[in-house]
């Protein structure tokens, strides 16, 4: 029996029978200001929301930014929790790595056997950390197996590239395939605008949908329309 977990996303638990796999990786793949950030910030806050303790690991922005884009879509979940459930960490791409060997086993430890959610925003500065193929297959392989134990985790990865253009790039590979689901952000161009949409590339243990569905993010978040066409 594969337990579900609801995502937190207007729209997402639709495309994904019900919605993730619990204590799996998914890695949400997109370009710059596709709302990647903002998909995992409703991922947590449905977490919080469910009385789970949650952990954001920033190897971008700093708490008060991160805090100050919860708020700004509403979400005063964050800032009510800062000093219980809600777990907010920035560093670098380095500091990284060694949080996946020192602290995260004794977080882990102190936590067996509890459910949370985590979230690493971006992953790719650890990803440029780690040049080779077969090290950062490593690394990452045994972090994956990590934080399945800690709970469900979305790791996001920064696309490069055409927007419009759905391939996957040969050297973000290594954290494509670790995961257990893939789901890719991206804009479609027509007729002067950029939609955005979202695919599920894939999902282990699980059904989904094999198409591309538009989204729109407004005040209030992101809202994916589940049947109808992106143009
Ligand atoms: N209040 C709002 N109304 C409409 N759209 C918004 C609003 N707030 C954010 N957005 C949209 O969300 C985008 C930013 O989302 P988010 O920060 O999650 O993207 P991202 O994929 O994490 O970007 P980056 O690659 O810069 O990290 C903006 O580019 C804008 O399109
Ligand atoms: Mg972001």
């Amino acid at each position: 029996m594969i337990d579900k977990i609801k995502s937190g996303i207007l729209g997402f638990d639709a495309l994904v029978n019900t919605g993730f796999v619990k204590n799996s990786i998914t890695a949400v793949y997109g370009s710059p200001g596709a709302g990647k950030s903002i998909f995992c910030t409703e991922f947590l806050r449905e977490g919080l929301k469910e009385g789970e303790k949650v952990f954001y690991v920033s190897l971008e922005q700093d708490l008060d930014s991160f805090l100050r884009g919860a708020e700004a879509l509403g979400f005063t979940e964050f800032r009510e929790n800062i000093n219980g459930n809600f777990v907010f960490a920035r560093m670098t791409g380095h500091d990284f790595k060694n949080f996946l060997s020192v602290e995260l086993p004794r977080v882990l430890a102190a936590r067996k056997g509890k459910h949370s959610r985590i979230v690493i925003d971006p992953l790719t500065p650890f990803l440029w950390e780690i040049k080779d193929a077969a090290l950062q297959r490593n690394i990452l392989g045994d972090a994956f197996v990590m934080l399945r134990e800690f709970g469900t985790a979305i790791v996001t990865i920064e696309r490069y590239g055409d927007l419009s253009r759905l391939e996957l790039s040969e050297e973000l590979a290594i954290p494509l395939y670790l995961s257990d689901s893939v789901v890719l952000m991206s804009m479609a161009y027509n007729q002067n605008f950029y939609q955005k949409a979202v695919s599920i590339i894939k999902m282990r243990f699980s059904g989904h949908s094999s198409g591309m569905h538009p989204f729109d993010i407004t005040e209030k978040g992101i809202q994916i329309f589940q049947d109808q066409p992106v143009f």
